[in-house]
């Protein structure tokens, strides 16, 4: 279609905002906006942005300097560009991002993404618009599906929103005010959702929420449903091989979700449990709700329902206060629960939350070597557990083509790529594969048995 309007959408941040795009996406394309991989080409630019720390925040500005020279480009052609901020930036900061970026013509935040359009109307009648509201109506009930055609685009593994935002206040953390308050969606519109990403080719789906597994939609009982009773009904939907979800509260590590964990075969057997300090001190002054002791006995009882299992996790250091003997713990933890990878951060202070007002606040010089001691073990540890993949056979679930002719990337159950020599009809497939070498972040290995083509599945199809 010539003459079509062009989107191009950039995520920063969490796997929600990855959604969020997704969505908006889908919201724009019936208003003749089809998706660009470049900002040269676009006529709306839109940057879904992160708050979580200050350099998130900041990379925001820096692409904006960007987009205000493609924007300028495009105008000595006579073309009109739309700049809009998404996402939490646009939550926490509304107003003040247009002072400081003046081409930024749209500001949204991430509840109030259904309004798009009429937001794009007031740009085009020459104002700027900015909503940062949380709205009563339920933006999923505004936002349309994504077509078949999006969904095969977008791959065999898909993400569904089913709560968002956080009533646990950690005293580091800007979710509670950039998402709001803890909401969790109905389980018939979410069983909806996965059985349309079911229809397109999607084999795997990953329930996500800021605090997933606080979990309690309505079910179709009129009851609140537990993440672990909705589970087990997603399972239930046909084409569904692979379920996930993220990322998860320790506190919240309800029975039915450990239950889960146990009886659910198509529940992967890896799980993204933050648990930020392994010092009680630091884990108070965080206000985690959870003690280290409780933190251990959660792995306990998710390892005894599920031997399998792998965890990973979250850590900051250099929270205000913290100690040679409390970061200590934190490396003491690590070893004792032995994670399969995690991600550590240098405490960023927040303009708004509690912890950012503590007088004691640690040095950058002192973070950064704690950061660096911290990721050295957490790095041992990854490479021992990738280690203990040679030889073995698994089965891996085929994404996309790789970046060598003939090879083909999938992910093993806990989340690692594959790669093997294949045919491109096997993406979309489970197959077994035997580890035969790895390099720093790939498993290699070799199908371990000839992959019969399932019928209706075939990625190269349409889209
Ligand atoms: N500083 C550093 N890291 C943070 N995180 C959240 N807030 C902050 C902050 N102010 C980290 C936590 C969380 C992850 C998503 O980001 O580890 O689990
Ligand atoms: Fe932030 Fe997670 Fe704590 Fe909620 S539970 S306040 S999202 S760190």
């Amino acid at each position: 279609m010539s003459g079509a309007r062009k989107v191009y959408i950039k995520s920063f941040g969490c796997q929600m905002n990855v959604y969020d795009s997704n969505r908006m996406a889908d919201m724009l394309a019936p208003e003749g906006y089809a998706e660009t991989a470049s900002p040269e080409d676009a006529d709306l630019i839109i940057l879904n942005t992160c708050h979580i720390r200050e350099k998130a925040a900041e990379k925001v500005y820096s692409e904006l300097g960007r987009m205000r020279l493609i924007k300028q480009a495009a105008a000595r052609d006579g073309r009109l560009v739309t700049v809009a901020v998404a996402g939490c930036v646009a939550q926490a900061e509304g107003a003040e991002i247009v002072r400081r970026a003046p081409s930024v013509d749209l500001v949204v935040g991430p509840q109030s993404y259904h309004r798009l359009p009429g937001l794009l109307a007031q740009v085009h009648r020459g104002e700027r618009a900015i909503d940062t509201e949380f709205p009563i109506e339920d933006k999923f009930d505004a936002l349309p599906a994504p077509s078949r055609e999006a969904t095969r685009r977008r791959g065999v593994s898909a993400f569904v929103t089913v709560q968002e935002g956080c009533d646990k206040f950690c005293t580091f953390c800007v979710v509670p005010y950039t998402r709001g308050a803890e909401t969790s969606r109905p389980v018939d519109k979410i069983v909806t959702e996965a059985q349309h990403l079911a229809e397109a080719g999607v084999r795997e789906v990953t329930l996500i929420g800021q605090n997933v597994n606080a979990y309690h939609g309505e079910g179709p009982d009129g009851r609140a449903w537990t993440l672990g009773q909705l589970l087990h009904r997603i399972a239930d939907v046909p084409g569904i091989a692979r379920l996930r979800y993220t990322t998860s509260h320790p506190g919240d590590m309800e029975a039915s979700l450990i239950a889960a964990h146990r009886d659910l075969p198509a529940l992967m057997p890896h799980l993204h449990l933050p648990v930020q300090s392994g010092s009680d001190r630091i884990l108070a002054a965080m206000n985690r709700r959870h003690t280290r002791a409780d933190y251990l006995n959660v792995i306990a009882r998710v390892r005894d329902a599920q031997p399998a299992i792998a965890f990973s996790s979250d850590f900051i250091v250099g929270f205000p206060g913290e100690t040679d003997d409390d970061f200590d713990a934190t490396l003491s933890l690590v070893e004792e629960v032995g994670y399969a990878g995690a991600y550590s951060f240098k405490y960023s202070a927040r303009p708004g939350t509690p912890a950012a007002e503590l007088a004691d606040q640690v040095t950058d010089d002192v973070k950064a070597e704690r950061l660096q001691r911290l990721q050295r073990s957490i790095d041992r540890h990854q490479a021992g557990f990738n280690q203990r993949c040679r030889g073995q056979t698994f089965d891996v679930l085929f994404e996309r083509m790789g970046r060598h002719p003939g090879q083909i990337v999938g992910r093993s159950a806990y989340l690692q790529p594959v790669q093997v020599m294949a045919d491109a009809a096997i993406i979309g497939e489970i197959a077994p594969v035997t580890i035969t070498d790895l390099s720093t972040n790939s498993l290699f290995g070799t199908l371990a048995r000839p992959v019969e083509a399932r019928e209706p599945l075939l990625m190269q199809a349409g889209g």
